[in-house]
């Protein structure tokens, strides 16, 4: 058995919205370097489905993958959670994670979120029931287009595409059209709103992780993205009675706007919302990336640290440390390196404030959501 003295939990976290929205889906993009060998081992645990109910004792498989080859005795262990996608084994081959665990010597886990993936606790989900919010969902799906753009930007590629589609001719809607059909290449068309609801109204898991997410923000987190504000060139033609409407289509008339709210609530009531009582925490934003205004933007203490990296966008501080990054990115990661270094360091030496603890846990989160914690 492995001798642990502390536990290093890293989040890393993507929302997002929908595969046909493909853009925002999927695991952090991490370039794997050419020739690297290593080889994590896909491995499951057993789980219980309910963590929180004493009587319930049923158990369900969830699939993980462990790396060793760093792993030094009596070092600690380093976990990344997987988010709404099926996750590989690329997160425990490169990228930040993987230098940060190698550096400390480090025993690597992924683990595959519940729901998602071939991490599935039941073979079923509810049934549904359909309408027609067409239009908002059209315009939806060519604003995300441009949110994906803006997602996972590197410095250049958002002027790069206004710079293309304002160089292009025709019509201002003859203009944006060649852009967003690069967009959706994978299909003619664009998937309407009830052929959306009918492709996740079946009650079967598929590795698709619509439904899943759809589940958790109608009933947990919302995270919606609308077009509520004046600050964008769509009008209001994608309001939040969208995903009201989406809710209720795809899970039951229950699903209502009460069931939203409440949820949200119990949500933040639970996780501490943005003062979550909690120690050894780093959590990283890029200021492009717009899912950071729901993240922990600032400081909370000495020991809870949060960093908003000037012009980088979803997941920049996710790959290895590399001359192309940016001065912002290169200082953020390297400020992550050895503030984790120091507190594995304290942790060792029962210096911390915290030496009671048997486990000390260090977290870090890029792009928020302690909600993943229910993982486990
Ligand atoms: C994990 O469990 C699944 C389902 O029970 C099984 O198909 C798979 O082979 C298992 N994987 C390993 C590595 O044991
Ligand atoms: C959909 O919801 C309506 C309104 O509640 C209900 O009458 C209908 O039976 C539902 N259809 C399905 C297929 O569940
Ligand atoms: C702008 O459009 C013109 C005409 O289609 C084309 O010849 C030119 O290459 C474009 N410029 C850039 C930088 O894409
Ligand atoms: C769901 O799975 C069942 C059992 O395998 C199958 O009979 C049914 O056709 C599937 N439904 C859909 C919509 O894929």
């Amino acid at each position: 058995m492995i001798a642990l003295s502390s536990l290093v939990l890293l989040i890393s976290v993507i929302a997002a919205e929908s595969k046909t929205f493909r853009n925002r889906h999927g695991p952090p993009p991490i370039k794997v370097p050419i020739g690297r060998t290593s080889s994590p081992v896909w491995a499951n645990i057993t789980q219980r489905v309910d963590h929180f109910n004493p009587v319930d004792k049923r158990t369900w498989t969830m699939r993980y993958v462990y790396n060793g080859e760093c792993f030094k005795s009596g070092g600690p262990i380093f976990l990344t959670l997987g988010g709404e996608w099926t996750i590989s084994t690329v997160d425990l081959m490169a990228g930040t994670f993987y230098d940060i665990a190698c550096e400390n010597g480090g025993y690597m886990f992924n683990t595959e979120h519940r729901y998602y993936g071939e991490s599935q606790p039941t073979r079923t989900c509810q049934p549904m029931n359909v309408t027609t919010p067409g239009r908002a969902f059209f315009f939806n799906t060519i604003a995300d287009a441009f949110a994906g753009l803006v997602q996972y930007a590197v410095p250049g590629e958002i002027e790069s595409v206004c710079f293309q589609i304002e160089n292009a001719t025709g019509s201002n809607v003859e203009k944006i059209a060649p852009y967003v059909r690069t967009q959706y290449v994978d299909s003619s068309c664009m998937v309407l709103y009830n052929d959306f609801i009918d492709q996740h109204s079946s009650p079967n898991i598929t590795l698709d992780m619509n439904r899943q997410w759809y589940y958790q923000i109608c009933t947990e987190f919302g995270w919606l993205q609308t077009s509520t504000s004046t600050n964008q060139p769509f009008g209001n033609t994608f309001p939040l009675e969208l995903y009201y409407q989406l809710c209720k289509d795809l899970f039951g008339v229950e699903y209502d706007e009460e069931v939203l709210s409440v949820g949200v609530e119990r949500t933040n009531a639970f996780n501490g919302a943005d003062t979550p009582e909690i120690s050894r925490l780093i959590s990283v934003h890029g200021s492009v990336d717009p899912w950071h205004p729901v993240g922990l933007l600032k400081d909370l203490h000495s020991t809870a640290l949060g960093f908003v990296v000037q012009g980088s966008s979803h997941c920049a501080d996710l790959n290895s440390a590399s001359d192309i990054d940016s001065e912002q990115i290169k200082q953020t990661k390297l400020t992550i390196r050895t503030t984790i270094a120091k507190w594995l360091d304290e942790i060792k030496d029962g210096t911390s404030s915290g030496t009671t603890l048997r486990i000390s846990i260090v977290i870090i989160l890029t792009t928020t959501l302690l909600h993943l914690m229910y993982n486990f």
